[in-house]
């Protein structure tokens, strides 16, 4: 038994361990003489407050506390935040130095062993070595077709609801889309998104209710855990948008343990080598590289990284043309000249060097931010921002959001004005494409931002081509506008996000 006196000896204990642990903090610590709000200073919790409780704000609160606090701001007990958009290649730009991401900011994508998540810089060049042959320029083209089929697939799909007159939740649609083509190319097995009825709503929803959760598994990373480790029946009873989270896990736990299992003769017959295949097949990564267990987080990681991020920036800007008639007029008519036939739609290459749809391409990058969180990296030297020496061993994170938005490099920032862009190869263009980081920046910046652009092109190229009578659906700017980061920026959701519906002129009517 634990008599009265041992207990109040604890308790002073953990009393004076709190106040020295606060001074610290506060008075002592590498950060403190850098401006911020002391309880983030004090504390994770206060990024805790605005994440779990307020969901997915503590980003926006970042920007209140550059409004009080200047560019650079203590967000947490060892995390600087700095508001710069001159800064931000020379933060990312990271190629001659061992720069980690940041644990503690990363810790809620779970997968530690998957490439995005991967902390010390040294893991991950091998790991990155390995994906890079599949997102090269020469890769992507190969895999042109299969995106046109996707898109075809989609188009079909369109065209059943129009015979029926539903409109389209291209929403959904386009995450189907995305995953078709993702999981096609990450393990050869379609998900089969595009053939569901409920246009895969179950399946976003699962994502969506993660997603919702990251911020509290940053702070008590074992609940991943102990969520994979519940009996299916419990998760069923108290969070079962969650099951289908747990069943595509397994989904693609079941194709990696296929891909091991075939001969690599199996994947000669295809265009081109799964992205799972050649990385269980890399002579140059060591056998731990290439563990079961590995590869199946990677995959779902791939997967989880390639589908929201594409459909979130298609759908964006499907809405925005649609929702700027001249904008929408010009475009119809540069891909009626450029592609005088709608079934045949050239790949990205040739799209890219349309003076509007790139423009249209670069400025719903711009608004859709790519990754609205502030993506922290830790360097393993001081580093110098204006007159601050940051110490080593800070994370130190900048949001893009506030870049996207700047009204100094992006005048009007909250009007869509693919005008802005100039033409291809031109200086205005080559300026703001200095600014463009959608895809992040650096060593770490997206592996697949070739295939991004194979996509994007592709599916606004079609459906604008093939629907010049496409209008809006019950959608508006408050159905599109970002209010929670979860990585990603998400709307509220309340409406299904984006619908369409067909006038009478559709292709080969
Ligand atoms: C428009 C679409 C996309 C956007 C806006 C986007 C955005 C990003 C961003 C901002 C990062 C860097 C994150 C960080 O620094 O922590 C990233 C990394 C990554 N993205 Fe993408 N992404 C897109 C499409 C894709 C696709 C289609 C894939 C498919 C495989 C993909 C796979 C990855 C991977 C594996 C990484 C980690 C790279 C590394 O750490 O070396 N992304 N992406």
């Amino acid at each position: 038994m634990v008599g009265p006196s041992a207990s109040v000896a604890v308790a002073t204990m953990f009393v004076a361990w709190l106040l020295a642990r606060i001074a610290w903090r506060l008075f002592f610590h590498p950060l403190a003489r850098f401006p911020g709000p002391k309880l983030a200073a004090l504390t994770h919790w206060y990024e805790g407050y605005y994440d779990i409780v307020k969901k997915g704000q503590f980003t926006f609160e970042i920007g209140r506390m550059h409004e009080k606090y200047g560019p650079i701001v203590r967000v947490g007990p060892d995390e600087l935040h700095i508001l710069d958009p001159e800064f931000y290649e020379k933060l990312y730009d990271t190629r001659n130095l061992k720069v980690d991401k940041y644990a503690w900011f990363y810790t809620m994508l779970g997968n530690p062993q998957a490439t995005f998540p991967t902390v010390s810089a040294e893991v991950h060049r091998k790991r990155r070595a390995a994906l890079n042959p599949f997102f090269s320029v020469n890769a992507i083209s190969k895999l042109i077709p299969t995106v046109q089929a996707g898109v075809d697939k989609l188009s079909s799909r369109m065209d059943e609801c129009t015979a029926q007159n539903k409109p389209i939740p291209l929403f959904y649609a386009y995450r189907c889309l995305t995953v078709d083509i993702i999981s096609d190319y990450a393990f050869a097995g379609k998900l089969g998104m595009l053939e569901r009825e409920d246009w895969g709503e179950s399946f976003y929803f699962a994502w969506r209710a993660l997603w919702e959760m990251s911020g509290m598994i940053r702070q008590l990373p074992w609940m991943m855990d102990v969520l994979m480790a519940l009996p299916r029946w419990v998760t069923a009873a108290t969070n079962p948008a969650a099951l289908e989270v747990i069943d595509m896990i397994a989904t693609t736990d079941e194709q990696t343990r296929l891909v091991l299992e075939t001969s690599p003769e199996a994947y000669d017959a295809k265009p081109y080598p799964t992205i799972m295949w050649g990385i269980a097949n890399n002579p140059d990564l060591p056998p731990e590289e290439k563990t079961f267990k590995r590869l199946a987080v990677e995959a779902n990681s791939i997967l989880a990284a390639g589908f929201e991020t594409t459909a979130s920036v298609l759908t964006l800007m499907t809405f925005l043309v649609l929702d700027n008639p001249e904008v929408h007029a010009r475009l119809k008519q540069e891909l009626e000249t450029a592609i005088p036939d709608p079934n045949n739609v050239p790949g990205w290459q040739v799209l890219e060097r349309l003076p509007l749809l790139s423009a249209v391409v670069k400025e719903s990058l711009r608004m859709s931010v790519g990754a609205v969180s502030r993506l922290p990296r830790v360097y393993p030297e001081p580093i110098q921002y204006k007159q601050w020496t940051i110490p080593a061993n800070t994370g130190v994170g900048m949001s893009n959001w506030y870049i996207a938005f700047s009204p100094e490099i992006f005048p009007e920032p909250k009007r869509f004005n693919p005008d802005r862009w100039g033409l291809p190869g031109s200086p205005t263009r080559r300026y703001l494409e200095k600014h463009l980081h959608p895809f992040g920046g650096g060593s770490r910046q997206c592996v697949a931002m070739n295939m991004a652009y194979a996509e994007l092109y592709s599916v606004l190229a079609t459906i604008i081509r093939r629907y010049p009578d496409m209008v809006l659906w019950e959608t508006d700017q408050s159905d599109m506008e970002f209010v929670f980061d979860y990585f990603a920026g998400a709307a509220t959701h309340k409406r299904g996000g984006l619908k369409v519906k067909l006038g009478k002129d559709v292709a080969g009517n």
